[in-house]
């Protein structure tokens, strides 16, 4: 059937049914290697584990889907997604990244891309003036981007970074870890690849790390991608991609309900005494608010951050007095955590200190917003 809603493939995990047995979830792939026909062919598609996995293109299926793409790797985590959409550029290459991203990412564009080939340029990538005074017509290959962006939640507008790359000739990639394919899909606003770490939202329990890259076409990009992560063995394992299908299956209903949390949360905090700010693009006062409410549907996302009055100790005293929310790193599963994320960071970070980063669970609103008044008072 042609047409259906994107949560009614997500719930029937592309409506696939087991042949041989009626099966409506279908058995792990658990199988290394396969036979051949008698004539040296492997007419059924599959030769050996490393390059390939039903049960992983059976992941693959429903997210191009979601996305609206051509066709997705599934890997290992969400760095190895990211850092293939990087060393499948031809060579040398120079990118354009926002100054404000994952850490881990930026980390490794800035200390051991250069030594692949891969020169970036950290720039506001909220402010598309920016982006495009970086670009180095016939030299950029790639710009990356991320919206909402760790830990500020900086917004940019995807398809006015996707129209300025490819004046000059670049791709644009869009790690949409936290927009996920529910709230925004980044190829119908032109962006060439969409990144996840699908450790977080796509799987949402916070048990499985795995990465995700949607492809626009399958051109020499996604080719060279294909090939890295069949020779470097980045391919996520069987068990591994059965649990992320099983978690895609209610992700619509995660997320959306997680969005709702965090409006309720973001507003409550919103003019509060012991908070010195609210960084959530669903507020009208956040810089990114206009572009968001056009680029995402059905809410803002389940991430927020807060500035807590009494600079780094208190936000510091804070985390250590929460007893509901789970002081751990991460994001995107049904339990909500706290981070102190200028201690994960470190220096040349433009997190501020005083920043408590919330990834907002299943849980009730109240209880939240009770744990942390409480958690406040006693710092
Ligand atoms: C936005 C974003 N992108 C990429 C990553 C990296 O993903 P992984 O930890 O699955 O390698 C993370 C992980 O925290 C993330 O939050």
């Amino acid at each position: 059937m042609k047409n259906l809603a994107p949560e009614t493939l997500a719930a029937q995990a592309g409506g696939v049914i087991d042949e041989e047995t009626g099966a409506i979830v279908r058995p792990v792939h658990m199988a290394t290697t396969f036979l051949r026909d008698p004539d040296n062919q492997y007419r059924k598609g599959y030769s050996y584990g490393r390059p390939d996995n039903a049960t992983v293109r059976q992941v693959e299926a429903v997210l191009t889907q979601l996305e609206g793409g051509a066709a997705s790797l599934v890997s290992a985590s969400g760095m190895t997604a990211a850092t293939t959409t990087f060393l499948a550029l031809e060579r040398p290459a120079h990118v354009v990244a926002p100054d404000v991203m994952y850490w881990g990412l930026r980390k490794w564009l800035q200390e051991d891309a250069p030594g692949l080939g891969i020169e970036a340029t950290f720039v506001d990538a909220g402010d598309p003036v920016a982006i495009r005074a970086a670009l180095r017509p016939g030299k950029t290959k790639l710009v990356w981007i991320e919206t909402p962006a760790n830990p500020l939640w900086t917004i940019t507008d995807i398809a006015e970074a996707a129209s300025i790359a490819h004046q000059a000739g670049a791709l644009l990639a869009v790690d949409s870890t936290v927009q996920t394919p529910v709230l925004t899909q980044p190829i119908a606003l032109g962006a060439d690849v969409v990144m996840h770490s699908g450790t977080k939202y796509l799987n949402g329990h916070s048990d499985v790390m795995a990465g995700a890259l949607v492809f626009a076409r399958t051109d020499a990009h996604f080719e060279r991608a294909v090939r890295l992560r069949s020779m470097l063995g980045g391919i996520l394992g069987p068990f591994e991609a059965a649990l992320l299908l099983r978690g895609l299956r209610t992700l619509h209903v995660r997320v959306r309900h997680q969005c709702a949390g965090a409006m309720t949360i973001a507003q409550h905090f919103a003019r509060h005494r012991r908070i010195e700010a609210v960084l959530y693009p669903g507020l009208a006062v956040h810089p990114g608010h206009a572009v968001a409410a056009r680029q995402m549907h059905s809410g803002f996302g389940g991430m927020l951050s807060v500035r807590v009055k009494g600079g780094e100790a208190a936000a510091v005293a804070t985390a250590a007095n929460v007893k509901i929310w789970k002081r751990a790193t991460s994001l995107g599963g049904v339990e909500s955590l706290l981070e102190h994320r200028a201690s994960v960071e470190g220096p040349g970070s433009p997190c501020p200190p005083d920043l408590l980063r919330l990834s907002v669970g299943l849980e009730s609103p109240d209880d939240l917003i009770g744990d942390l008044e409480q958690a406040m008072a006693a710092a």
